[in-house]
């Protein structure tokens, strides 16, 4: 793959780049295709979407418009909460793959835990994986909680789980809990929805490096060995984003950066998703 960002061997043997391009509230053809065109110039190769996103189709042809080896890309979707279930997992997985112009995604996962179809959607999961629809599975804003429950019937369990972190919100315990279970935790919104990057700490540390606050922050995901997927719709912020791997942060610069987190969210507590049955 060549991507410009470190390479990430999850526990099942695949290779996934550290660093993606994410899609959420990315809409409309000719803006889908141009931050993904940017994007996969600037080097990125992983790129992530959902069915809850509504913009698979769009995704689907602006990658196939890139003209380049399936192999050089890395591909994620997510079920949505509606699409739960066994039977609809899987129905709802190849329409995805169909919206993609895609055989196979590289990492699928279930969107949210819910309590309705908590087992069934992760075991279709495994059956898609067998069936080489999907090349690794995994899942999103879980819970250690989650985690642990699944374990008592998973036979294999998520390599990665994608959650929201941010300075706001680092999620220290989740992270290390992880990271002793061989699942890589990966960023959504790790720019804390582009809120946190006038932080006058942020602003500092970011002066002292001649880099930008984001480029702060993403540098911060990096070095604490998260997985990571920024988004924007504007070249020079999808190239700058890119431009994080000239500078190294200090201990203490990562500590200054840790110590702000105030457990704010940006987006739904899981626990509350798992017991509505819904995000929304
Ligand atoms: P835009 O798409 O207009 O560039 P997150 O990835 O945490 O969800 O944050 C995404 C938000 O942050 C978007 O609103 C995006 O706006 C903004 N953003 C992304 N990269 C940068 C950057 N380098 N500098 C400032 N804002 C950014």
């Amino acid at each position: 793959m060549n991507t410009k960002t470190n390479l990430i061997t999850l526990a099942d043997g695949q290779q996934m780049p550290q660093e993606g391009f994410g899609l959420y509230k990315v809409t409309g053809q000719s803006t889908i295709s141009a931050a993904v065109a940017s994007a996969y110039r600037a080097g990125y190769c992983l790129f992530d979407t959902a069915q809850l996103y509504k913009n698979e189709a769009e995704v689907g042809q602006a990658l196939t418009d890139l003209e380049v080896p399936r192999e050089e890309l890395f591909v994620t979707t997510k079920v949505a909460e509606e699409n739960q279930g066994y039977q609809q997992t899987i129905d709802s997985v190849k329409d995805s793959l169909h919206k993609l112009q895609l055989d196979y995604v590289n990492l699928l996962m279930i969107h949210w835990p819910i309590e309705r179809a908590f087992f069934d959607s992760w075991a279709a999961l495994q059956e898609l994986k067998k069936q080489g629809l999907t090349k690794s599975i995994g899942v999103s804003n879980f819970q250690m909680i989650h985690l642990q429950y699944l374990a008592t019937q998973a036979t294999e369990m998520p390599v990665v789980n994608q959650i929201e972190r941010h300075p706001r919100l680092n999620q220290a315990p989740l992270v290390k809990f992880d990271r002793d279970h061989h699942i890589v935790t990966q960023a959504w919104s790790p720019l804390g929805r582009g809120t946190i990057l006038n932080n006058p700490v942020l602003r500092e540390i970011g002066a002292h490096h001649h880099k930008s606050p984001a480029q702060v922050v993403l540098r911060w995901h990096l070095q604490s060995g998260v997985s990571f997927i920024p988004k924007s719709v504007h070249e020079a912020r999808i190239k700058q984003n890119m431009d994080i791997y000239d500078f190294e942060l200090s201990d203490e610069e990562m500590a200054r950066i840790n110590g702000l987190n105030d457990f704010h969210r940006t987006g739904k507590e899981p626990a509350l998703v798992y017991e509505y049955n819904k995000k929304w």
